[in-house]
């Protein structure tokens, strides 16, 4: 109604010319006419997921929309690079998987390069000897594998495989538009029950009934839950598949880093960067042109201009909603926001540019060492979760000459004892601390997406799976829910049976 009552001087031509256009559209979306579109949209984090919120909001909601996108810290969150001797390294989330087709898509769109990837040996240590080390031959490498665990090797890779293939659909979906209201239903339209159940388990009860074995599981399985979320075997059954497609070949990152898509998209989507911490929220009434009530959200924040407020059509919140990490206030909700407590787990990045004590592998003679990464099984006595040679951002192709900078994950900072354990010399050691991701523990019970009327949480996807182009996911799907939403288009949101459908309307 506000589109009219704002404009009663119209002419009968411009009468004509709204009818028309109303009738052109079918009259499915007739009340699509006539919502006034909003005014302006904040954006919560300057993520890969509050950026790529509003380069898909920019998309949908069109170029008269005011953007602002709040972050406290830097552009890119979880995509950091750290300074170790002059030159910059991956900090933060470093792998992106062939098939994560948003990440391809920025690419592509913002002209950024991918760098080719060299190659390495892998190992998996117990804590006290290599259960299983790969070597430059590659036919001696896949004898291994078939000696010391049958097919199982094999069968992961399509056990993975039909799962990264239902997971596709995804993009399907939302090429044509559709939304998700919560993270259940999302994945319930990918994978029907089979999925929800996924959520429900552990990757090891998953992969059990499945019937890999234990020994598999715990030598293969354990080390790349390990690596990839600092966790066991006995974190979700999804996300424990997420973690295994993250450990297949072609894995690519960005030249400069990965946090350049961030400020890429920042700038496609002519959204405006409010550098500050966001206090609180607040939905506020006021009075509306055409006499009803307006519902607003207030955000208070603090910039280098002091604490300041401004009001808000619509709320995308795209950072997780933990104390240590957002410490965002709710105030006048009603029902009130509930406070999220899952507990995100801590993760210490440390960056050693050095030489590897490969007695401390039990290598008699270190010249015969020749690993570039090193996972671990569960071991109480190990203080690493991983170990490996990294490259710089600038350029992949750094010479290696002996000694290289090796990064490590644990989930406390090396002492320096430790960290003499594991280097028999060492020049530079940094390091980077994170609550990187989730703790996970099935059953999962996903926090809400909409968190009210037109208030929006990117981030509750982390329930499924922590990763950049889960964010991304999230933030083109709260993007879509948040337009239908606004313009009542509840045949977009939740519809059952959209494979099938998709299928036929081909
Ligand atoms: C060590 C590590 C390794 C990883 N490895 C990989 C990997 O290899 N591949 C992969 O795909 N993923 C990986 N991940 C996960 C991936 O990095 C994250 O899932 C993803 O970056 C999350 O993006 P986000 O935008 O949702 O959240 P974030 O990047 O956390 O963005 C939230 C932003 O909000 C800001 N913010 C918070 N509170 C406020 C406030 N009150 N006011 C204003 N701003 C606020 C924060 O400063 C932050 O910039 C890794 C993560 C870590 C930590
Ligand atoms: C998963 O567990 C929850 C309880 O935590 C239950 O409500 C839900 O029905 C279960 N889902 C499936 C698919 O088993
Ligand atoms: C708000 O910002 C000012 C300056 O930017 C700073 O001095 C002050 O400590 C901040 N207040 C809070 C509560 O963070
Ligand atoms: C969160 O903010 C409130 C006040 O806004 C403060 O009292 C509290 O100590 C903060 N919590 C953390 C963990 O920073
Ligand atoms: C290397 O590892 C061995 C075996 O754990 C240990 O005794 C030694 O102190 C470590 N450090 C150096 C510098 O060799
Ligand atoms: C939204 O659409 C539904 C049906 O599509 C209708 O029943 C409802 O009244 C509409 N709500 C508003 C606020 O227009």
């Amino acid at each position: 109604m506000a589109a009219r009552a704002s404009a009663p001087a119209l002419g009968v031509a411009t009468t004509f010319l709204l009818l028309l256009f109303t009738l052109c559209r079918g009259s499915s979306s007739a009340s699509q006419e006539l919502r006034r579109p909003p005014a302006k949209i904040g954006v919560i984090g300057a993520g890969i997921g509050g950026t790529s919120a509003a380069y898909f909001l920019r998309q949908k909601f069109g170029r008269d929309v005011q953007i602002d996108v709040f972050e406290k810290g830097e552009v890119g969150g979880r995509l950091a690079t750290l300074n170790v001797e002059g030159k910059y390294y991956e900090a933060g989330g470093s792998v992106i998987h062939p098939l994560n087709l948003h990440m391809k898509h920025f690419v592509k769109l913002l002209g950024l390069s991918v760098p080719a990837k060299q190659g390495g040996l892998m190992g998996i240590y117990n804590g006290d000897e290599f259960v299983f080390e790969e070597s430059s031959w590659y036919i001696w490498n896949v004898i291994k594998l078939l000696w010391n665990y049958g097919l199982n090797t094999l069968r992961m890779h399509m056990w993975v495989e039909e799962i990264l293939d239902k997971f596709m659909r995804i993009y399907r979906y939302q090429s044509n538009d559709y939304a998700f209201s919560t993270s259940e239903a999302l994945l319930h339209a990918l994978g029907g029950s089979d999925f929800l159940q996924m959520l429900n388990q552990t990757i090891d009860k998953s992969m059990q009934k499945a019937s890999f074995s234990q020994k598999f599981i715990n030598e293969i399985v354990t080390p790349v839950m390990r690596v990839n979320y600092g966790q066991s075997a006995s974190i979700n059954g999804f996300v424990g598949a997420v973690s295994l497609a993250g450990a297949e070949s072609g894995l690519w990152s960005i030249e400069g880093g990965n946090k350049l898509v961030c400020t890429g998209l920042l700038e496609a989507s002519k959204a405006h960067l409010i550098s500050g911490t966001v206090f609180s929220l607040e939905e506020k009434a006021r009075q509306g042109r055409s006499g009803g009530t307006v519902k607003l959200y207030e955000v208070t924040y603090n910039s280098t201009t002091g604490l300041t407020s401004d009001l808000y059509d619509i709320i995308l919140i795209a950072t997780p909603l933990h104390r240590k990490i957002a410490n965002i206030t709710f105030h006048n909700f009603k029902p009130p926001i509930p406070e999220f407590s899952r507990p995100y787990e801590q993760i210490v990045a440390t960056f050693l540019h050095g030489q590897i004590n490969a007695s401390f592998f039990g290598y008699q003679d270190p010249s015969q060492f020749s690993l570039t990464a090193i996972f671990t099984m569960e071991n109480p006595k190990l203080f690493f979760n991983s170990l490996g040679v990294v490259s710089s951002v600038q350029n992949k192709m750094d010479p290696f000459l002996g000694s290289h900078v090796w990064k490590t994950f644990s989930a406390d900072s090396l002492t320096e004892e430790q960290i003499n354990l594991l280097f028999s010399s060492y020049d530079t050691v940094e390091e980077k601390k994170w609550l990187a991701y989730p703790h996970y523990s099935p059953p999962e019970k996903c926090p809400p997406v909409i968190l009210h009327d037109h208030m929006y949480y990117l981030n509750s996807i982390e329930c499924l799976a922590s990763a950049m182009e889960m964010s991304a996911i999230s933030a083109k799907n709260v993007a879509l829910l948040a337009y239908h939403h606004w313009y009542n288009q509840t045949d977009m949101i939740d519809q059952e049976d959209l494979h099938e459908r998709l299928k036929t309307e081909l």
